[in-house]
């Protein structure tokens, strides 16, 4: 069994009601080492984003409709930024602390958050590892930017 930190109190209700909706899944980043591929963008993503953003990333998974807002197509994130992959936008929007701090309004997970508490457990509860976390988001950019459609 996963222990839950008091995170949630900060990250307002919409990510809880993410959490009620079960969108995140409950095993851990650790535990799903010895399945193989933890850690790429790829694996990464299937777990933890395609749930909503769909499994090619066309914003068609099957947790979408919990939202008020549809997530968003990535498969376009170039073609809509004058056909530039956005990548230290979307280090930005992914990580979500530096947005949280502005306004909580935000329906996506902080995946920033998540990573760090991640990484805090993997060390037994001693203090997280912020590389892991800034490696993780990175890998997913790279998973992101093979998406682009051209
Ligand atoms: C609970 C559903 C949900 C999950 C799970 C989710 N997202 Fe999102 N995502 C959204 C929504 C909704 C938005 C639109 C902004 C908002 O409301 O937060 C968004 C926005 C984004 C954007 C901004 C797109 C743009 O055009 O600016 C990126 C990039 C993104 N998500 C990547 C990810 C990645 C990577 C993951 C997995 C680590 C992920 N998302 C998991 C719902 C989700």
């Amino acid at each position: 069994m996963t222990h839950w930190r008091p995170i949630w109190s900060f990250l307002g209700a919409p990510a809880l009601a993410v959490v009620l909706l079960g969108v995140l899944p409950s095993q851990s980043f650790s535990q799903d080492e010895s399945a193989g591929g933890a850690g790429t963008g790829e694996h990464d993503f299937r777990l933890y984003c395609s749930n909503c953003h769909g499994e090619g990333g066309r914003g068609d998974g099957p947790k979408t409709f919990g939202l008020s807002e549809p997530a968003p197509d990535l498969t376009g994130l170039s073609l809509r930024n004058g056909g530039v992959f956005p990548r230290e936008r979307l280090q930005a929007v992914i990580d979500g602390r530096e947005t949280l701090k502005n306004h909580g309004d935000r329906e996506m997970p902080v995946w920033g958050l998540w990573f760090k508490m991640e990484a805090e457990e993997d060390l037994g509860g001693a203090e997280g590892d912020e590389g892991t976390v800034q490696r993780r988001i990175t890998a997913l950019i790279d998973f992101l930017e093979t998406l682009q459609s051209p």
